[in-house]
């Protein structure tokens, strides 16, 4: 029997926190030698909100540097970049033409957007029938991604369901995968961290940066229990150890924040490593992402092909 497919998306928008790393990237490494595994490269994406030539096109490059930093086996998955298979955007107008406009305005990214008075260019309104598209291209059947992603999953069902409904049967709807445990990273103010709110702890940090990071984490006067540099520390030291260490340093927040630097810093100085040696190999990751390019598109042109014959552009 064939293996399931698993694909997940990362959009080169800026240098990876751990937040991404607990959230996205260490649930996809933990599970995509079991599928048949994709990982995208979405610099479309990017594009709604990234418009600074240079930026994007050393974000994608690093990006792809980052997955193999953290342990990704190029072998084993299909890298590739989004803009590389034009299926995707031609599938994703598919998508639009079957969707309303009531729908996609409910959708989170947009409608964040519009609540904070800013207007929305019409790609972050059309958003998620090109994640949508993304997937269901390659009938990818499970998609890990962080809680906040969730909704746009939903709407990927909602245009298999749509299409299916109207052409005949020819998406499968994908079941997302989250991590219940990581559930929503804090960032150094409480927020959820994100590369948009300036208040990330950087994956590859430094020990100087990230002891920056962590000094600066919020925590409340009035309460004896830092709860963001717990729930950050929950990621990197089993219950047992850490419910120790918090009895044993009791309201010392300097002595709980050291020790979270401590750990941060341990898992990441092998990734810091590992990333300068990939990344000094620049022929070798661009091969990678022409090969993952390669078969992407057999596979896009194939699907694509039945798509164009069932919705009656095939004369
Ligand atoms: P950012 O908010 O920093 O721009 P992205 O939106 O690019 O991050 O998210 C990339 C991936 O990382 C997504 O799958 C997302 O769910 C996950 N992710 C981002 N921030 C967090 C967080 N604070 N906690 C858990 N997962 C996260
Ligand atoms: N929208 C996702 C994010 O911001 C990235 C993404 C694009 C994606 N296409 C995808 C994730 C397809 C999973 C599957 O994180």
């Amino acid at each position: 029997m064939a293996r399931k497919r698993l694909l997940t998306g990362l959009q080169p928008s800026g240098q990876l926190h751990i937040g991404n790393y607990f959230g996205a990237i260490a649930p996809f490494l933990e599970r995509y030698e079991e599928f048949e595994s994709f990982l995208m490269i979405a610099d479309y994406h990017a594009l709604t909100t990234l418009q600074e030539k240079d930026e994007l096109n050393t974000n994608i490059f690093e990006i792809a540097v980052d997955y193999l930093a953290c342990g990704l086996d190029p072998t084993k998955v299909v890298m590739f970049r989004q803009s590389d298979v034009q299926e995707h955007t031609e599938l994703a107008w598919i998508f639009e033409c079957l969707v309303t406009v009531p729908f996609l305005m409910k959708a989170h990214a947009y409608k964040d957007k519009v609540a904070k008075g800013l207007e929305a260019n019409a790609g972050l309104f059309n958003y998620p029938m090109l994640m949508a598209a993304d997937i269901l291209l390659y009938d990818a059947e499970l998609v890990p991604v962080g809680e906040d992603q969730r909704q746009h999953i939903e709407y990927t069902r909602e245009a298999a369901h749509k299409f299916n409904s109207v052409y005949g049967n020819v998406f499968t709807p994908p079941q997302e995968i989250t991590l219940e445990k990581v559930g929503v990273v804090p960032g150094t103010d409480g927020q959820k961290m994100s590369k948009s709110y300036g208040n990330t702890i950087p994956l590859f940090g430094t020990r100087g940066e990230i002891q920056k990071a962590v000094m600066s984490i919020v925590t409340d006067s009035k309460s004896t229990f830092p709860e963001h540099v717990h729930a950050i520390h929950k990621l990197y030291k089993d219950e047992g150890k850490l419910k120790l260490l918090y009895e044993q340093n009791r309201e010392n927040y300097k002595a709980l924040k050291e020790a979270l630097i401590e750990d941060i810093d341990t898992h990441s100085t092998p990734l810091r490593e590992k990333r300068q040696a990939v990344a000094s190999n620049k022929t070798d990751v661009l091969e990678i992402l022409n090969e993952g390019a390669q078969k992407a598109r057999e596979l896009a042109a194939k699907k694509m092909a039945i798509v164009r014959d069932k919705i009656g552009i095939t004369l």
